[in-house]
């Protein structure tokens, strides 16, 4: 099911995306909201729906200038947040029914936050309760490891970032059109990916006996690499970690040693040259290096390491949806070389 649902994506993102965008712009048909009236956003969310929630909150931040949290709804509940009725809560929940989330919204909208939930199972609990709910109509998610729910909420933030700077005036109508035209053209994209789907598995052969696995990057590559880390975890059973990659020499480098194997995720070009001393950091200490990056990058990435990966180019701000493609698909081979119980992990 986890690879059936990883190839149903494209179909996903495009039930997700088109009826959103019309002559150019963002259209949510039903949604009120009036974002003048909330001076802060905090994003609620458990395991891979906080990494769209961590995602979410850069370009949220990037397009709007809002003030805007991540908080693990298990975090959330007691942790006496900081709510007032200025507060807009993002909810983010596949199956709109995590226990979690659910009570996290409830202590949200006690305080007098605003909530909007983003959900996959339309007439679940945490749609339901909320004060608006965007759908993300990716249809059953079978396998405990969530791919093609992933990537619609991915898709969902972005088109919402889109129309709430729109609606603050931040954007002009060009800068919309081209950040629209990049959307509607991502389902296409994935299908490109998936359709390479053969080099991610002969790196999945290349690697999948590895002990330790670190995934490392910067801005929007640390949210995919949180999100390429768990999904490796969880499907394979290979202990593995995210850092922000400037956080390495603070610690976590004495772990890189001959033999280990590092992700690095390069796919955000403003911060390449960045993401390259890493690499040679890392090389130097022996590690082996896979990285992911753009394909206008790939020339000067391939020079420095073992194996690389590369996603089409895109705006920015989607380069994590397109980035966790290839990422879900190497976790997969890995778990298939491993002989593992893919779509019903161990404990989950
Ligand atoms: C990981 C995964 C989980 C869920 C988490 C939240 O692949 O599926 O981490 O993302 O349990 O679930 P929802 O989104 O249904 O609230």
């Amino acid at each position: 099911f986890m690879l059936k649902e990883i190839m149903e994506e494209p179909e996903a993102l495009r039930r997700a995306i088109l009826p959103r965008i019309k002559d150019g712009k963002v259209v949510f048909e039903g949604l009120q909201l009036d974002i003048r009236q909330y001076h802060s956003i905090k994003i609620i969310a458990c395991g891979s729906s906080s990494h769209v929630g961590m995602v979410g909150k850069y370009n949220l931040e990037k397009l709007t200038r809002i003030p805007t949290e991540v908080v693990l709804a298990s975090e959330f509940r007691y942790c006496d947040p900081i709510i007032d009725d200025k507060t807009l809560v993002i909810v983010i929940s596949q199956s709109g029914e995590t226990l979690d989330t659910m009570a996290a919204l409830r202590e949200a909208k006690a305080l007098g936050a605003r909530s909007l939930s983003i959900v996959n199972v339309v007439g679940s609990s945490i749609a339901r309760e909320s004060d608006d709910v965007l759908y993300t109509w990716a249809g059953p998610e079978i396998a405990v490891a969530t791919t093609k729910a992933f990537v619609t909420q991915l898709a969902v933030i972005d088109l919402l970032a889109v129309w709430l700077a729109a609606q603050l005036g931040r954007l002009s109508a060009d800068e919309e059109t081209r950040l629209t035209a990049a959307i509607a053209a991502l389902p296409a994209q994935v299908e490109q990916i998936l359709s390479s789907r053969e080099r991610i598995q002969y790196y999945a052969s290349q690697y999948f006996n590895h002990d330790s696995v670190f995934f490392i990057g910067r801005n929007l590559d640390y949210a995919l690499g949180m999100e390429g880390s768990l999904k490796l975890k969880e499907i394979s059973y290979i202990h593995s970690e995210a850092y922000a990659s400037g956080e390495l020499k603070h610690g976590t480098i004495s772990l890189i040693e001959p033999g280990t194997l590092v992700v690095a995720l390069g796919t955000y070009s403003p911060l390449f040259d960045k993401a390259m001393s890493n690499v040679i950091e890392v090389k130097a200490r022996g590690a082996s290096v896979l990285a992911l990056t753009t394909e206008q990058n790939r020339e000067e990435m391939e020079k420095r390491v073992d194996g690389i990966l590369t996603i089409p180019d895109t705006e920015l701000m989607l380069l994590p949806l397109l980035g966790v493609v290839p990422l879900q698909l190497f976790a997969y081979y890995v778990a298939l070389q491993r002989g593992c119980d893919i779509d019903k992990p161990r404990n989950l």
